[in-house]
């Protein structure tokens, strides 16, 4: 097992609120991170705010506010977002702190005293939505102006002084380690992405500064007055700051090398290629895995397309939240598509999702065993000790190993439909086994062992969707009167058979999940 898990997420621009595609990667962070902290395992869950850049200067001037003002309104807009979705990091760091900028400042310095940062004259056209320079041959010229390549806006030219970063020096060694570390990159197919273009292309050196004459919201560059620091070189140093770099704390010695940086696919480059070689530049170790997510796109009439502010069509998680409730959001994010693929939002897609996983097979079976419990139990519940041998029990089992393996490598997909298996075979083992039968027949031994099975099956579930549904799970333990809290008994100890109390008095509940019904 693993001593420690270090997990982060990119840190947000803090140009705009905060929407579904951010919110995504956040609960998927936060899952993780509470599924290793559920196994014992000493965890560490980092976001933050990317704040500088000249993005973020022209969307507080839009907004007609200081800068500091407008990033500060915004960063608290994120950190209350994730306390709505419960998403709990152990550190929100934001790149306007001092520890962030002194932090940058250290190495940019080394790195200019190891002479791995060299001062150049530079033309090429630059990206202000992107914050990117790209050469002659890297835009686009086939309309009447020459426009980003990336985002296809118009570029602006531009010849200045400025400082790079030899990235090219460290081509080769990137290219060994990446082919050495086989699960750097995931999934599969963004590893060979990765490489096939470290092969294809020769690495040109990092612009890393930017001339104050154009824009001045940045960190200073220590040993150049007329510059501060390109925002990505900045912004991809907070995965080291936020543990106390450049001193060796304990929160450093610990946590460094991060476990996994899960990030979208758009900022694969920079964090594959870019981070990598800054970090070996510095003497540091290398993140285990970069994780590359899927986007979440819109429907538009039948077909799927980017969120964008000038279409008018981002999906607000506060609107999701008040609609649906904080658990069935994170669940459908994750259950929806595999992590590493893209996906269409759509409210009937989620409504859909609620109904059949929701509404039918999860609530269904809560609300039906409580039920009979009430019923059937009027005493109370009877311990049976022994863990039965049937295959509802066997299936129940088997999500300890199956469900640990998925969860811990993101895999939340299969995961929770390896748990929706086992709520279907309940559901299926209520009908086949009929209780009712079993109490007109006087059968009532046979009765309350079913019923034990059944409460016990409640109770592991709900320790198997904690990390993804930490309230409906915790609700579920409390319908079932158990005190304790699912974090303090652990992963290993919610398998213990006989978790459920003799004399344990169980009532219904009004439905988890009432039935939608769905718009058309
Ligand atoms: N500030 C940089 C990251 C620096 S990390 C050292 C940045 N910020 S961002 O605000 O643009 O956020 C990008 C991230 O938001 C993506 O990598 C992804 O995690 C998430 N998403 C933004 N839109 C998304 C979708 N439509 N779908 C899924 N996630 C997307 O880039």
């Amino acid at each position: 097992m693993r001593s420690k898990f270090y997990i982060t997420t990119p840190i947000y621009y803090v140009n705009a609120k905060p929407h579904i595609g951010h919110s995504y990667t956040n609960i998927a962070a936060d899952a993780t991170a509470r599924f290793f902290r559920l196994k014992g395992v000493d965890t560490f869950f980092l976001t933050g705010t990317d704040e500088h850049g000249q993005k973020v200067e022209k969307a507080a001037q839009e907004a007609g506010k200081p800068t500091q003002e407008f990033v500060d309104e915004l960063a608290e807009k994120f950190e209350h977002l994730w306390d709505t979705l419960d998403v709990r990091p152990d550190d929100f760091i934001r790149t306007t702190e001092p520890r962030h900028v002194k932090a940058v400042q250290y190495v940019l310095q080394y790195l200019y005293d190891k002479g791995d940062i060299y001062k150049d004259s530079y033309s090429g056209w630059y990206c202000v939505p992107c914050e990117t320079f790209w050469t002659e041959g890297q835009v686009n010229t086939e309309g009447d102006k020459p426009r980003c390549p990336d985002c296809g806006r118009e570029v602006d030219e531009l010849t200045e002084e400025n400082y790079f970063f030899r990235l090219s020096k460290y081509q080769d060694w990137l290219i060994d380690y990446i082919k050495k570390h086989p699960d750097f990159i995931k999934p599969e197919g963004r590893y060979n992405e990765v490489l096939r273009f470290l092969e294809m292309e020769k690495l040109n050196d990092l612009c890393i500064s930017r001339p104050k004459a154009r824009f001045s919201w940045g960190i200073d560059i220590p040993f150049s007055p007329q510059h501060i620091t390109y925002v990505w070189f900045d912004a991809l140093i907070n995965y080291i700051s936020a543990l106390g770099y450049p001193e060796e704390t304990e929160k450093f010695k610990k946590f460094w090398p991060a476990d996994v940086h899960l990030i979208g696919k758009d900022i694969l480059r920079q964090h594959a290629i870019y981070w990598p070689i800054m970090l070996h530049a510095l003497g540091l170790e290398i993140p285990y895995q970069i994780f590359a997510h899927g986007w979440w796109l819109v429907d538009s009439k039948g077909s799927a397309e980017k969120m964008s502010k000038s279409k008018g069509n981002i999906v607000d998680p506060y609107a999701m939240v008040e609609d649906f409730g904080v658990d069935v959001y994170r669940y459908f994010l994750l259950r929806e598509i595999p992590l590493g693929v893209d996906g269409v939002f759509s409210y009937n897609s989620i409504v859909h999702r609620y109904n059949s996983d929701l509404a039918n097979d999860l609530g269904n079976l809560v609300y039906r065993v409580l039920s009979m419990a009430e019923k059937y139990l009027p005493d109370g519940v009877e311990v049976f000790e022994e863990r039965p041998k049937n295959r509802l029990v066997e299936s129940l089992f088997e999500l300890k190993d199956k469900v640990d393996l998925e969860f811990s490598s993101l895999n939340f997909y299969d995961g929770l439909s390896a748990i929706w298996e086992v709520v279907n075979l309940a559901n299926k083992f209520i009908e086949e086994e009929q209780p009712w039968t079993m109490r007109k027949e006087g059968r009532f031994d046979d009765l309350k062992r079913f019923m034990y099975i059944l409460l016990e099956t409640l109770r592991i579930l709900a320790g198997c969707i904690w990390a993804v549904m930490p309230s409906t799970a915790e609700k579920i333990w409390a319908q079932l009167g158990i005190e304790e809290e699912i974090l303090e008994v652990g992963w290993e100890n919610i398998f213990v058979w006989g978790g459920i109390k003799e004399g344990t008095r169980i009532e219904k509940y009004p439905p988890l999940f009432p039935r939608r019904e769905i718009d058309d």
